[in-house]
């Protein structure tokens, strides 16, 4: 059968090609991806390591932290002994530290089984076919907090990071188990998020990904909360009656500098991937604050506004702008503000009905360059524009055309402009013109 040549592709091959930014920027990344022992055991387990798997096989450095916190209470009721959770954290007495390590061991090799499955499934070649485990985690014991001896739980005293990336170098994927070692050979019950957040801060990981039961974290009336700061993260927890400990985990991997975690659901399938490789993901990414804000601007920002872009003006780099001009103009511009100094902008013209917009105007600080604000400020008006229902952007430059470029920008006609903007084309300064398709990057 002859295809139609006018035919649209399908939603697969589209949702393909719109990947390969974010498969791009992924490629030989870090990342650390932990799931409690819940999710071992639940229907969607066996999608979830083969997306897994499909990120190692697409060149992500993973390290797999897996729980048992379920698997070992169901032993340890196996074999008539309580069961003991005191803040979040078991107490584990050396009659069911037997029971305590079975379990782990057992559920790690669950983990491996479906590992190895999805990785025979995956044709990888025998070199990346490798499920690292070890004694790479050294614990100490928790110790006795409020009165409450938690006797062989412990928690982590270091990673043995060279070891790891010695693994992750070699095309491994590396599994670790909520279990550490003492020097002395004493081994610890320890909680998989702190063997997580570990193992992300000591291998400078560049995201930590939870899974949990819920589609990401909530808020006290139960509705999705999509992105979060520290700060927010923090009055989140202090609102909360039962400390959510995977975001304390979250937040704190990221007050130790990871710059990225996300919290995504064990239940939804392929919710790891629809997290990594789309623009809307599907659970919470929790992220630094940044003290410094990007925000609309108003009309007490004219004056800052015009100190900002005159010197450039007179370089001849940017169109001039009179104050009365910039005063109608004000609500196009998006800013930068650092300690109350307006230190960067750029601005957004929509054309609604062409779908488009135009950047303009987009300045940074000479004092503020390379710090990738220009970036900032190029994906605040994308987001922006995407808002506006725009779907692409064009830009007139005389002396950036690289930087644009560089960023996505192709080189257009000016007859590809919208007529409007055609016609006050200024053939005089003979810009370039340049124009970008909008994907933004989660
Ligand atoms: C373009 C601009 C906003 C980027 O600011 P920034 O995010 O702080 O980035 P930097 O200035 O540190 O530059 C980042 C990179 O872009 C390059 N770059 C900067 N200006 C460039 C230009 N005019 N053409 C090509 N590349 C440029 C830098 O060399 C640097 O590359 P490198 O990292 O390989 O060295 C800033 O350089 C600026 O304000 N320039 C003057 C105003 C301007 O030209 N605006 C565009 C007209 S609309």
């Amino acid at each position: 059968m002859q295809s139609d040549p006018g035919q649209e592709p399908s939603p697969y091959v589209n949702g393909f090609r719109s990947s390969i930014p974010y498969i791009n920027a992924h490629r030989g990344k870090t990342f650390v991806v932990a799931f409690p022992g819940e999710a071992v055991d639940a229907p969607r387990f066996p999608q979830l390591i083969q997306d897994v798997v499909l990120l190692h096989s697409l060149g992500i450095r993973v390290v797999l932290v897996h729980g048992a916190r379920p698997q070992i209470d169901q032993r340890l009721q196996e074999s008539q002994l309580p069961i003991q959770i005191e803040y979040h954290r078991r107490v584990t007495d050396l009659n069911s530290l037997h029971a305590v390590t079975e379990a782990i061991g057992r559920t790690a090799i669950q983990v491996q089984s479906q590992l190895v499955q999805s990785m025979a499934a995956a044709h990888l070649n025998p070199a990346n076919s490798v499920v690292s485990t070890g004694n790479y985690v050294v614990a100490k014991p928790y110790g006795v907090h409020n009165g409450i001896d938690y006797q062989h739980s412990g928690e982590v005293r270091k990673l043995r990071h060279d070891a790891i990336h010695q693994q992750l170098n070699n095309g491994h994927l590396v599994l670790l188990s909520p279990l550490g070692y003492s020097p002395t050979g004493e081994s610890f019950n320890l909680l998989w998020e702190e063997v997580a957040e570990a193992a992300a801060t000591s291998l400078k990981a560049d995201k930590i990904i939870y899974f949990n039961g819920n589609e990401g974290i909530l808020d006290t009336n139960g509705n999705l909360i999509r992105e979060l700061t520290v700060p927010e993260a923090n009055t989140l927890i202090a609102a909360q009656d039962l400390p959510h400990y995977t975001l304390i985990s979250a937040r704190d991997a990221v007050v130790k500098g990871i710059n990225r975690a996300h919290v995504i659901s064990y239940h939804h399938d392929g919710a790891l991937l629809q997290e990594l490789f789309t623009l809307d993901g599907t659970g919470t990414l929790i992220t630094q604050q940044t003290y410094e804000k990007v925000r609309l601007a108003g009309v007490d920002d004219v004056a800052s506004l015009l100190e900002l872009i005159e010197p450039l003006e007179q370089q001849g780099v940017l169109v001039r702008r009179s104050r009365e001009l910039l005063e109608n103009e004000i609500e196009h511009f998006t800013l930068i503000e650092r300690d109350d100094k307006i230190i960067a902008c750029a601005a957004l013209y929509p054309f609604p009905n062409e779908h488009c917009g135009e950047l303009a105007c987009v300045v940074v600080h000479p004092e503020y360059r390379q710090g990738n604000r220009g970036d900032t400020l190029l994906k605040a008006i994308e987001q922006r524009a995407l808002m506006l229902g725009l779907n692409s952007l064009f830009v007139l430059t005389t002396r950036t055309a690289h930087w644009f470029m560089e960023r996505g920008f192709c080189s257009a006609a000016i007859s590809e402009l919208p007529q409007h903007r055609q016609s006050l084309y200024n053939y005089q300064r003979n810009s370039k013109v340049f124009v970008k398709r909008l994907t933004a990057e989660r």
